[in-house]
């Protein structure tokens, strides 16, 4: 696997529960991998211990708002620390499956802190991704699909909340330019495609603008980075 000779390239799948996040985490990861890249996947809240504790209180019991938003923002700084950073550093490509926009949203709407004051308070130390996929879906279908997977909607997941949190997802389309906002509901596969091209084509422009690589040293790269099959059948 490759890792790519500049800074890697991060990559935010965010949308409400059942939108199929961890799905095109999975799929993207394998397109990239089938192009020899160097692919990390991890996601938030993650298994460490702030992240086990927040799973913890989604099933038993939510903590007030001041609080869980702290220990989001814990548990963030050490992913951020442990693993996205060094990931990056290596030339790596990071998907994750949730990052601080949820956090926007999923507090944001729990009093504590605006969805804005969430973002500034997450810019400070997380780097804003590449590209923040967005699979946008209604809240109704969202509950659906978690209850057809045969899991209980856990407390950060009611209707009424979940529709706020989908409209503020909605709203990074006009707040970021790193948006790629698709409808939830199409196939999956061909979501995945065309996600996948999308991190493809961020690559050559990522090596062009390296300033540390001579121009013979850039088409290398690129060569080496996309080989000749560099398109993904996006049909
Ligand atoms: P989820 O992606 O559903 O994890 P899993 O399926 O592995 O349990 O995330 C758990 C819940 O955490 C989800 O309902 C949304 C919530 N959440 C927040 O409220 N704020 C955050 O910053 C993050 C990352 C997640």
């Amino acid at each position: 696997m490759k890792p790519l000779p500049t800074p890697g390239i991060l990559v935010a799948f965010e949308g409400i529960d059942g939108a199929g996040k961890t799905t095109q985490v999975g799929l993207v990861s394998s397109h990239l991998m089938d192009e020899e890249l160097a692919v990390v996947t991890s996601k938030e809240p993650t298994n460490g211990v702030w992240g086990s504790k927040l799973r913890e209180s989604a099933q038993t019991g939510r903590l007030d708002p001041k609080q869980e938003l702290e220990l989001f923002l814990l548990d963030r700084r050490s992913h951020v620390d442990t693993l996205i950073n060094p990931a990056l550093k290596r030339g790596e490509i990071v998907l994750l499956d949730r990052y601080y926009f949820s956090t926007a949203a999923y507090q944001g709407i729990h009093g504590g802190a605006s969805p804005a004051e969430i973002l500034r308070l997450n810019e400070e130390f997380a780097p804003e991704p590449d590209l923040l996929v967005i699979l946008d879906l209604p809240a109704e279908l969202g509950i659906e699909r978690i209850g057809g997977r045969g899991d209980q909607a856990n407390l950060f997941e009611q209707v009424a909340d979940l529709s706020r949190c989908r409209e503020i997802f909605r709203g990074f389309k006009e707040a970021k330019p790193y948006v790629m906002f698709l409808d939830a509901t199409e196939d999956p596969n061909r979501l995945a495609r065309r996600i996948a091209n999308q991190i493809l084509r961020i690559i050559p422009q990522r090596i062009a603008d390296a300033p540390n690589l001579t121009i013979p040293e850039k088409l290398a790269a690129i060569q080496s980075a996309l080989g000749s099959s560099n398109v993904i059948q996006d049909v």
